[in-house]
């Protein structure tokens, strides 16, 4: 046994050994928080109180224990504060996610923080979600790969994560009583992936289920989420908390799989525990496993703290790292031409986000930021610039006397800088938008700066999507999210050139709200909130319908240009069902060093079913000097072709042709190949008398039968021609034939029906 392996079995067993020790008082009592951020110890026994804190992009930590909050609300310790989601999905980068985890599990190693509670990874359903900016993607592909490399990265340094919030936690409305009605596919393919995903490539140490009901049942107390699939499908080790507050029924809870209630009920729980212990409902096997779960976490950690010594909570260069990491992630969304920017050059900043800029959201992922910069605090290092504040960051207010002091300011220069975005209150955790307007206060100065005819590029600082009216009409547009604490030096950076922009969207723009495939069904009614949509949301629904949209997802501009070649694909085996390598090479075609993302869609759409016209299966990142070339080499398995089944309760990918397309953006494919699964056998038809005969030609032993003994019936429809011979309007009548319709069209008794359901499931055994 290596001795890694057998010290991890040692520890088990020492585990094992207190829980025997424990009393069902204590054990209940483990179950639940010892207050706000803390699990219980029992010090008779040496077990310590472990530390969880939010996440997911900094660390909040409330040290004064009487005072904790889930809200943001009360002082945490300072802490550097990092690109949000929103923004660090843009940089499509697993590196750099790691890079950031890494930093982050220092952090809360010098903290004592035993678990930090992120990433967040519930899927964009729709722009209004009030939390959209702390979740990574409107694609299960991406997020969860971005949320495997940070766990990855957090968790190198022996600190744990709480992936959240499992599951199909996708609006604020009514979050913690509503019920996300969703088919299991739409599950199983957009808003699962994620979680599987991270758990199958990182191990998360906790999960932390979501307030909402998921088809009617509390996500705390859900079976079928968090033990059939959490657990015994995806093989997940750690445990479950629950969210702040999410708990409904705890017996009924602990039964289904969440093994630690957070923050506490004061004892009330507990009680209930011990109840259903005495009068039979709870087994003491499940409160057992549920407290043995708790401690192979907490001992974990405090092992982990015991080898690796005191970490130092470095704020100065945690704060460049979150600088590096920003430039990563802001967007360049439209440049013609206008930017860089000169230093000579004669720019206005304009707008209240230049010098006040909005870099993190509210509510529980709120950090007490370190040491915030501002574009404008650091326009004299880079050019020529002068500022009118012209609106404020804080609130849609119309203000007569700034506007005309930022007509003047602009009027005199060469380009106009506007820095635009939304107000804290437009959206946080706690409530949606209500529509995805920028605030008219800052449409109408853009309209204002627009008639003076100079170019005007525009800076949002938002979490989720605006409506941009004037998108066609300004010549510079970056999108730079809600990046972090030093949001400064990032726009900067990339207005001026010294940095150059490779964040691409992780979410499309779609022109108006009313394009969104969840429009009609966000955020529900009565607390029923129908994922109406299916799998066809985000771009998996624009790029299917061949809308217009204003960006694309996967769009992202840069100042030097790439392009593709030779793409190759090379197969594991013949079938291609034992994984693939796509391999594309990439040039650097411009004068400057950048990086590229390189996207791959799989289109692999099924006479059977509905499929999104393409899917996101592959990314990569790669940083080129000018004029370098590399080549970029992408995984595919079975799975990227596949669809899930609910027939078959499992993945399908049906034998055929399928394309891989490698673009820029989900609308700027540059090179597409083909390439063929084989093997499978085709899927059982189900038999009963109202099978259809269409069905039954696509097996082979089913076909057979119908060849040999149902054609003779069918002469009515195919006048005594074979199949082949019939035209489209005899084949069709055939294909959609059911059965039970014999009786009629062949007169043929219901007991010979029954002997023929019968003899072709002999066939399908
Ligand atoms: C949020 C979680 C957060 C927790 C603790 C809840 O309201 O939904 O994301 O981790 O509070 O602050």
């Amino acid at each position: 046994m290596n001795p890694d392996v057998k010290q991890e079995a040692k520890l088990r067993e020492t585990i094992r050994q207190l829980i025997s020790q424990m009393t069902n008082e204590e054990k209940a009592a483990l179950c639940s928080g010892s207050d706000f951020w803390h699990t219980q110890p029992v010090e008779r026994l040496g077990i310590p109180a472990s530390m969880v804190s939010d996440g997911p992009h900094g660390l909040r930590k409330q040290p004064d224990e009487g005072n904790g909050d889930h809200l943001g609300l009360n002082e945490a310790i300072e802490a550097v504060c990092f690109p949000a989601a929103c923004a660090t999905a843009c940089s499509f980068d697993r590196d750099l996610m790691f890079d950031m985890g890494q930093t982050l599990g220092k952090e809360c190693r010098a903290e004592n923080v035993s678990v930090l509670l992120g990433p967040a990874v519930n899927i964009k359903r729709s722009p209004l979600c009030g939390r959209n900016f702390e979740y990574l993607s409107e694609d299960p592909y991406e997020a969860g790969e971005l949320s495997a490399a940070y766990i990855n990265g957090v968790q190198s340094q022996n600190v744990g994560t709480s992936i959240k919030h499992f599951a199909a936690n996708n609006q604020e409305t009514a979050r913690m009583s509503a019920s996300s009605n969703a088919d299991e596919r739409t599950l199983r393919e957009i808003y699962l992936p994620a979680f599987e995903t991270a758990v199958k490539k990182s191990q998360p140490w906790t999960v932390m289920c979501s307030y909402n009901k998921v088809n009617g049942e509390y996500a705390s107390q859900n079976h079928w989420l968090l033990t059939k699939v959490l657990r015994d499908e995806w093989g997940f080790e750690g445990y479950v908390m629950s969210d702040w507050g999410a708990v409904r029924d705890r017996v009924k809870g602990i039964a289904a799989g969440l093994d630690l209630e957070m923050p506490g009920s004061g004892g009330i729980n507990d009680q209930a525990i011990l109840n259903a212990l005495e009068d039979g409902t709870l087994d003491q096997s499940t409160l057992d496993t549920a407290v043995e779960r708790i401690l192979n976490i907490v001992f974990r950690y405090e092992k982990g703290r015991n080898e690796g010594g005191q970490e130092k909570f470095d704020r100065a260069a945690d704060h460049k790292k979150a600088a590096e990491i920003a430039k990563q992630c802001i967007v360049l969304l439209k440049n013609e031409g206008v930017l860089p920017l000169a230093k000579e050059e004669k720019t206005a900043f304009i707008g209240g986000f230049a010098d006040a800029p909005r870099y993190q959201g509210g509510g529980s992922s709120h950090i007490n930021a370190h040491h915030v910069t501002s574009a404008l605090s650091l326009a004299p290092e880079y050019g020529t610039v002068k500022y009118a504040q012209g609106f404020s960051a804080e609130a849609d207010k119309t203000d007569e006397a700034l506007s005309a002091e930022a007509v003047k300011t602009a009027a005199d220069a060469d380009k106009i800088v506007v820095f635009a975005g939304l107000p804290d209150a437009f959206e946080s955790e706690g409530y949606d938008r209500t529509h995805m307007r920028l605030p008219d206060c800052q449409n109408a100065l853009i309209e204002r700066l627009l008639e003076l005819g100079k170019p005007v590029i525009v800076v949002l600082h938002n979490g989720s999507p605006v409506e941009m009216p004037w998108a066609g009409r300004v010549q510079g547009i970056v999108e730079a999210y809600l990046c972090g604490e030093a949001v400064g030096e990032a726009e900067m950076d990339i207005l001026y050139g010294r940095a150059n922009p490779s964040g691409k969207l992780a979410e499309t723009f779609p022109k108006r709200l009313e394009d969104n495939p969840s429009y009609l069904n966000f955020a529900g009614k009565a607390k029923e909130v129908n994922y109406a949509e299916g799998v066809f949301v985000g771009y998996r629904y624009y790029d299917t319908k061949n809308m217009d949209v204003l960006f694309p997802f996967g769009h992202g501009l840069s100042y030097t240009t790439f392009s593709y070649s030779n793409l190759r694909v090379e197969k594991k085996s013949e079938s291609g069902r034992d994984g693939m390598t796509v391999r594309v090479d990439v040039t650097n075609t411009g004068n400057m060093d950048g990086k590229e993302i390189v996207q791959l869609y799989v289109a692999g759409r099924t006479d059977s079913v509905m499929r999104p016209a393409q899917e996101l299966k592959g990314f990569s990142a790669v940083y080129l000097s000018a004029g370098e070339t590399k080549t970029v080499a992408m995984e595919l398995d079975e799975r990227a072709f596949s669809w899930y089944d609910e027939a078959l309760h499992d993945w399908y990918a049906p034998d055929g042709v399928y394309k891989i397309r490698i673009g820029k953006s989900s609308r700027q494919i540059e090179l597409t190949c083909d390439v063929e699964l084989k093997g499978k056998m085709p899927k059982k038809p189900y038999i009963d008398a109202d099978v259809m005969i269409g069905d039954l030609l696509d097996y082979p032993d089913t076909k057979q039968y119908v060849d040999d003994t149902l054609i003779p019936f069918l002469s009515i429809f195919t006048g005594g021609k074979s199949l082949d011979e019939c035209d489209e309007m005899e084949k069709s009548m055939l294909y959609y034939m059911p059965l039970s319709s014999l009786r009629s069209f062949a007169q043929m008794t219901n007991e010979k029906i029954a002997e023929i359901v019968e003899e072709l499931k002999e066939r399908v055994k």
